[in-house]
C-alpha cells in the first residue's frame, strides 16, 4: 500500500524549514511507511526538479547538521510538486493525477494544510469538492492537517469546524498545535503519571501557584501582516499556552489513548473560570515592545500586544484557589518555554534561611521545554560546616546529559507520523479548540473595554513590563526563569 502526502502552501517558510526537514529526519531513521511520496501544491511554477532543489537547499542552509548527500539523493526521489491554485477546482484533477489518487484508490493520503489562513475554507471545499477526502470501503485513509491559527476567534473557530465536518469526519481532521509535539511536553504527561510520588502532591494542597512562560527573543520578523492583526494572545495565548495549562491541570486519563485524553483537557478548559470585563485589568497585562510600531509591515498606531500575563483559575477540586500564571512575549531577554510548580511554604520556619529573603524557601519544581530541556528541583539544604545556615540547592535532570546521542527531535516529525499512523493523541480536538478561543475571546472582550490594562512599553531585552512583575509581587510572589539562570532573584519589590 501506498501513501501520499500532500502539503498545500509548498513554497512557504513552514514546508521548507519544517515540514520537508522532518519528513527527512523520519526517513532517515526509515520511520516512514514504505511507498511514500511528498507532493508540495502551490501557485508558484516550479518543476519536481526544482521544487527538489529549492527544499535541499533550504535544509543546508537552515539545519545543515541534518542533511547528509547520500540519504537526501534517495528521499529527493520521493518529492513532487504540482503547481496549480487552490482557487482553481481543476487544479485539484490535476493534483489527484499527480498523487495517481485515481489509478490507486487504495493509497492512504495526508492533506497539510500550510497555506496562509485565508485558504482554509478554499482548499478545504475543494478536496471535498473534489473527492478527496471521502473514505469509502477498500479506499486508503483520507486524513487533513489543518496548521495553526485555526480561526481567530470562537466563532471563526466554529466556521471552519463547520466547514471541515462538511466534507470530512472527526477522525480524519487533526489540527496541529506543534507544542504538543515537544519531547517534553509529551514528557509531561510520562512525567505526572509515570511516576507515583507526584501525584499525591499536584494540588491545592501543596502547590501555591503555577507559572508558565513561553518567551521569545525575536520580534514579528517578517510576519506583520499576519501578527498585527493576531498579537500574541491569538497567537500564543489561545493555544501553545492553554495546551500546556491542560497537561499541568489535568485528572489522569485511564488510558493513553487520543479521546481519553482530549477529554480530560477538555475538562480543564471548561473549569477555567471566566474573566469579567470589570476585572480584566487585574487579572491580566498588555504589553508592546519598544519600536514594535516602526517594524516592516506594522501599522504605526498599532496597539497590538506582543506580551501579555493572564491569571487563570481552575474552579475544580484539585486547583481551587490555585493561581496560573501564564506569560509570554516577543523581543524578551531570553527564548525560553518553562512550566515552574511552585510549592508551599512549610508550616513552620524553623530555621533561618540568609537573612531577608525567608520568603524565598519555598520548593518549586521547574519544566524546562526549550531550549535546556530538563527538570529542577529546588529545595532548601544545610550548609556544610555552618552551623545551622541553610541554602537552596537544585536537583537537576537535563535530557542531553542522560541520554546523550540523538538530538532533540524537531517537533514536526513526531506529530507528522502520528498523523500518517491515525494517532490524534497529540492534536486538538474540535471542541478543544473552541473552549481555548471562548477563554481567550473574553479576554480579549475585556480588553476592548475601557476596563483594559494600558498598553504597557517594555524594553527589547527585558522581562516584559514592569506591571507584569507587579501583578505576581502584589500577590506576594514573582516571576522565576529557572531555565535561563538557574538562579530565583530576590525579588525587587513593586515598582
Ligand atoms: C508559533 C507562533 O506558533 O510559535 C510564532 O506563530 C512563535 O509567533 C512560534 O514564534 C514559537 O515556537 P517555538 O517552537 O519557537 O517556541
Amino acid at each position: 500500500m501506498s501513501t501520499s502526502i500532500v502539503i498545500f502552501g509548498a513554497s512557504g517558510d513552514l514546508t521548507s524549514r519544517k515540514l520537508i526537514p522532518s519528513l527527512y529526519g523520519n526517513f532517515r531513521k526509515k520511520r516512514l511507511p514504505e511507498k511514500t511520496t511528498i507532493t508540495g501544491f502551490s501557485r508558484t511554477q516550479w518543476s519536481d526538479d526544482a521544487f527538489r532543489a529549492e527544499m535541499k537547499a533550504a535544509l543546508q542552509k537552515f539545519a545543515p547538521e541534518s542533511y547528509e548527500e547520500a540519504s537526501w539523493r534517495e528521499f529527493a526521489k520521493s518529492i513532487f510538486y504540482c503547481a496549480g491554485d487552490i482557487e482553481d477546482p481543476p487544479a485539484f484533477k490535476a493534483l489527484a493525477a499527480k498523487i495517481n489518487l485515481t489509478g490507486d484508490p487504495s493509497q492512504n493520503c495526508l492533506f497539510y494544510l500550510a497555506t496562509a489562513p485565508r485558504f482554509f475554507p478554499i482548499a478545504i471545499a475543494a478536496l471535498g469538492n473534489a473527492g478527496l477526502l471521502r473514505e469509502t470501503d477498500g479506499s486508503g485513509s483520507r486524513r487533513i492537517i489543518v496548521e495553526k491559527p485555526f480561526g481567530r476567534d470562537l466563532e471563526s473557530a466554529l466556521e471552519l469546524n463547520r466547514q471541515l465536518h462538511a466534507v470530512a469526519r472527526e477522525k480524519q481532521i487533526y489540527r496541529i498545535d506543534h507544542y504538543l509535539g515537544k519531547e517534553t511536553v509529551q514528557n509531561l504527561l510520562v512525567f505526572r503519571f509515570g511516576n507515583a510520588v507526584f501525584e499525591p502532591i499536584w494540588n491545592r494542597n501543596y502547590v501555591d501557584h503555577v507559572q508558565i512562560t513561553v518567551a521569545e527573543t525575536v520580534g514579528v520578523e517578517h510576519r506583520a501582516a499576519y501578527y498585527d492583526t493576531a498579537g500574541v494572545l491569538r497567537d500564543m495565548f489561545q493555544n501553545h499556552l492553554m495546551q500546556l495549562l491542560t497537561l499541568v491541570g489535568m485528572e489522569p486519563p485511564a488510558i493513553v489513548e487520543a479521546d481519553a485524553l482530549r477529554d480530560e483537557k477538555v475538562k480543564v478548559l471548561r473549569a477555567i473560570r471566566e474573566i469579567s470585563e470589570e476585572s480584566i485589568a487585574r487579572y491580566s497585562v498588555r504589553g508592546q515592545y519598544e519600536g514594535y510600531t516602526s517594524e516592516e509591515g506594522v501599522n504605526p498606531s498599532s496597539t497590538t500586544p506582543t506580551f501579555a500575563v493572564l491569571q487563570l483559575f481552575i474552579d475544580n477540586w484539585r486547583w481551587q484557589g490555585v493561581p496560573f500564571y501564564l506569560r509570554s512575549g516577543k523581543m524578551l531577554k531570553d527564548k525560553l518555554s518553562e512550566i515552574v510548580i511552585k510549592f508551599r511554604r512549610p508550616p513552620l520556619q524553623m530555621f533561618d534561611v540568609q537573612s531577608g529573603i525567608t520568603e524565598l524557601s519555598t520548593n518549586h519544581l521547574s519544566i524546562c521545554i526549550q531550549p535546556d530541556e530538563g527538570f529542577h528541583f529546588r529545595f532548601l539544604t544545610k550548609v556544610p560546616d555552618g552551623g545551622m545556615e541553610t541554602r537552596q540547592a537544585d536537583m537537576n535532570f537535563h535530557f542531553r546529559e542522560s541520554f546523550g546521542g540523538p538530538a532533540i527531535p524537531e517537533a514536526y516529525e513526531r506529530l507528522l507520523l502520528d498523523a500518517l499512523n491515525g494517532d490524534a493523541s497529540l492534536f486538538a480536538r474540535k471542541d478543544e479548540i473552541e473552549l481555548a478561543w471562548k477563554i481567550t475571546d473574553c479576554v480579549q472582550a475585556g480588553w476592548d473595554t475601557s476596563y483594559a490594562p494600558p498598553l504597557s512599553i517594555y524594553k527589547r531585552g527585558s522581562w516584559g513590563p514592569a506591571s507584569s512583575d507587579d501583578m505576581l509581587w502584589r500577590d506576594g510572589r514573582w516571576w522565576t526563569q529557572h531555565c535561563s539562570s538557574h538562579s530565583e532573584a530576590h525579588p525587587a519589590g513593586p515598582s
